[in-house]
């Protein structure tokens, strides 16, 4: 039939079966050849269709790279109502994943049935869209109006058991799915079982408040996001208006959304995500390590966390420590951020205990000897890790890569500590590390290939996004974190206050405001960090000196009570503290700087451009691989709205002319040492 869907008639049945690797994306030619395959069927000899895929999935939804392209016909929505209204039936079989386009394409079949172990979803409010062929129509008359905002607004996958229980599938089956398949729709056949059209089901009956309390609870959990709301009025229609109609809302709010510059930030994210896991120059076919036992050395913050991310896959883990008393202390955060799992139905108590045994704690270090993997999380002090670093390559066993969790501190020294450099590497997690997503893969100059590609693996094998990062301070994220807290900084003493900062990067979409962020991270940690410099070093004294007063003072943060802002012991709200005003306001008088009034916009473009300037620096250094990389780290690790794609992508869409001069203008007047633009910004401005 055609180079990708391909049909044949198995005695009274007819196969269409799609394959278009790697997923069965529905590109043109695959929406053609499935139009001209039902044209066939409906011809010939067969009873019922059976629509099933090759490869490694069922179709994952529509072709990605066709966005922001001119439409092509045919189109999905006309093709799959194509499908519906074919004159006999159409059995679609599920294994992978259907989602999106795909999910849809399934239920414009008139039955479907799947193997145990796939995974259904419509995750097309991750890229900033809707279902628009039909889903957001089809799903509630199946499965009800709750079941149907909750699939949609959350893009979240389900197992093909919760997809049964809704009544997306009719059918769980063992054992070879074309087999079954066909074997079902034989029966079918043979109990003349008629098309049976998903458009006209009715919906089951729901509360009409339900979709004023969805759009309330989206506007809180999806700030700012356009594609969440409309997927609300594209279900809400479908409960007042006729399947067509219900449709075209659906394709007018779907194309609203697909021209959004929301969309264009979250479908770069989409690609920038799996672009960052792949390291130029690289081959693929590396050959890989093997990980199957973990040493962690430090139960603190990141330990106990870092621990977590690999027993939850299954890796056995040894914590050491440098005592019991810290031990003890360690595993017992560990087995609290469990039992806190399990209170909030994260996991269940059976699961929880595995897990936890999986974590074993020791202060001999010879316990790490048949590891294959060491992870070093201990206070950020370059001699201490150094002296472990050392310890290590007497320990460890040839072959095991040695890592460091640090934050800042140069790799190729420490690596240098050791007489195998070419196995350690930098394995930056960020905090709490069993959560977030985010993991900067530190390569130093003498890091083998091997390595790199064992944990670029690695880190997709414990759910988590890598990041190659070359070597300089900060890597790639913490070093951005520079200039955009220097400048939030500056606004404070220059005029505004905690509140006003936070309150505009937050209404611009950053989770939490810089301010909160700094009492969150700890007060001392940047304080002990300057302190280690020279104070030719330190950078520009206004942008400290608050920090430091308070450091000096003990209010250290949350968890001190106090910090810029003062915290509830109970609920750890934070509140306005008027004695931070006044420090702020007693030491802009002693750098004889005059407060005055801070535009909103001013503070954003402050510290959003100071991240895209120090960004730009990171490109030309090679120290990341691409803008999109970037991008990754500021979404995945620092809060950055998905909407707005990372700062590198916002820079580019905002236009990097009008950023450059923006830049410009804060150089004439807030000085050249804090706002030189990077000579790439400059190139590209004036490309
Ligand atoms: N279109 C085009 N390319 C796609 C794609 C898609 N829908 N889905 C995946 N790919 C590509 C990836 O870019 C990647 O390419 P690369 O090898 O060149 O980097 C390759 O397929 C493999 O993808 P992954 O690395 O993500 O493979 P995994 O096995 O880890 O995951 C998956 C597979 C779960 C299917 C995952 O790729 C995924 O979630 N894909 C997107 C699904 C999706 O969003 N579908 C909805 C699309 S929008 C839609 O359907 C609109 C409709 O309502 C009209
Ligand atoms: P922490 O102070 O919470 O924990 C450090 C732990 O190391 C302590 O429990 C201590 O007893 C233990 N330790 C010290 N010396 C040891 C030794 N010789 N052998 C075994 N254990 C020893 O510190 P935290 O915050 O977990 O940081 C650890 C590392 O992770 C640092 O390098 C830090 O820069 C980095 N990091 C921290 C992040 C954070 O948000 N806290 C985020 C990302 C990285």
């Amino acid at each position: 039939m055609s180079e990708v869907v391909n049909y044949t008639v198995d005695g009274n049945i007819g196969v269409i079966s799609v394959d278009n690797p790697p997923v069965n994306a529905l590109s043109q030619p695959v929406r053609q050849g499935l139009h001209d395959a039902i044209s066939a069927a409906q011809s010939d000899a067969c009873q019922a269709i059976v629509l099933i895929c090759a490869g490694r999935t069922f179709i994952a939804g529509a072709d990605i790279t066709e966005f922001g392209k001119p439409a092509v016909e045919p189109l999905l929505s006309d093709l799959l109502n194509f499908i519906e209204s074919s004159g006999k039936p159409v059995i679609a079989a599920i294994h992978g994943t259907a989602l999106g386009g795909g999910l849809e394409t399934a239920l414009s079949a008139h039955y479907r049935c799947a193997v145990a172990n796939a995974k259904v979803g419509l995750p097309e409010v991750k890229l900033g869209l809707l279902p628009g062929a039909g889903g957001t129509q089809r799903v509630p008359r199946l499965a009800g109006v709750q079941a149907a905002l909750d699939l949609i607004t959350s893009g979240d996958p389900i197992p093909a058991s919760r997809a049964h229980e809704l009544g997306l599938i009719d059918k769980i089956v063992d054992g070879d799915l074309r087999e079954e398949a066909l074997a079902w729709a034989r029966e079918l056949v043979e109990q003349g079982a008629a098309p049976r059209k998903s458009s006209e089901q009715a919906i089951p009956e729901f509360d009409p408040a339900i979709f004023d309390g969805y759009r309330a609870a989206l506007e809180k959990r999806a700030r700012g996001q356009i594609a969440p709301q409309h997927i609300v009025a594209c279900v809400e229609a479908a409960t007042t208006h006729s399947f067509d109609e219900g449709l075209a809302v659906e394709a007018r709010l779907f194309w609203e959304c697909m021209k959004s510059p929301q969309s264009a930030a979250m479908r770069h994210l989409f690609f920038a995500e799996r672009q960052a896991a792949k390291i130029d120059g690289l081959p693929k076919d590396t050959p890989l390590r093997s990980i199957e036992s973990v040493g962690i050395i430090g139960g603190g913050t990141m330990g106990g966390g870092i621990a977590m991310s690999f027993a939850n896959v299954g890796i056995p883990v040894t914590l050491i420590e440098i005592d019991g008393e810290a031990l003890a202390r360690g595993l017992s955060i560990v087995e609290k951020n469990y039992a806190a799992g399990v209170k909030r139905g994260k996991l269940s108590e059976e699961k929880a205990a595995k897990c936890r045994a999986l974590i074993d704690g020791s202060t001999d270090y010879a316990t790490l000897a048949d590891v294959d993997l060491v992870i070093e999380a201990v206070f950020e002090d370059p001699e201490l890790k150094k002296t472990i670093f050392a310890r290590l390559d007497s320990v460890c066993k040839p072959g095991a890569i040695l890592a460091t969790n640090t934050s800042y501190q140069d790799v190729n020294q420490i690596a240098a500590a050791t007489e195998r450099p070419e196995d350690v590497i930098g394995l930056h997690f960020f905090s709490p590390a069993n959560i977030m997503k985010l993991l900067e893969v530190v390569r130093a100059e003498k890091t083998a290939d091997d390595v790199l590609a064992t944990c670029m693996a690695l880190a997709k094998r414990i759910r988590k996004v890598p990041v190659m990062s070359g070597v300089c301070y900060g890597f790639i994220g913490n070093r951005m974190l520079g200039p955009y807290f220097r400048e939030a900084q500056l606004c404070l003493i220059e005029g505004a206050t905690p509140e006003q900062v936070d309150t505009a990067m937050e209404a611009w979409g950053m989770a939490m405001g810089p301010v909160r962020v700094a009492d969150l991270a700890g007060i001392d940690v940047g304080y002990k960090a300057r302190q280690a410099l020279p104070e030719s070093e330190r950078g520009d004294p206004r942008s400290y000196r608050v920090s430091d007063v308070l450091a000096e003072m003990g209010r250290l943060g949350q968890k001190t009570g106090s910090g810029f802002y003062r915290y509830d012991p109970e609920t750890r709200k934070h509140a306005n503290d008027p004695a931070v005003v006044e420090i702020i306001e007693r030491e802009a008088a002693a750098f004889g700087i005059e407060r005055r009034a801070i535009p909103d916009e001013e503070i954003v473009d402050r510290l959003i451009y100071a991240l895209v300037n120090e960004g730009m620096r990171i490109i030309e250094e090679g120290i990341a691989q691409r803008p999109g990389d970037i991008d990754i780290v500021y979404v995945y690790g620092y809060g950055f709205p998905v909407a707005r794609g990372g700062p590198m992508h916002y820079a580019e869409a905002i236009g990097h002319q009008r950023v450059y001069e923006r830049v410009l203008e804060f150089r004439d007047r807030y000085g050249a040492e804090a706002w030189t633009p990077a000579p790439l910004l400059e190139k590209l401005a004036t490309a």
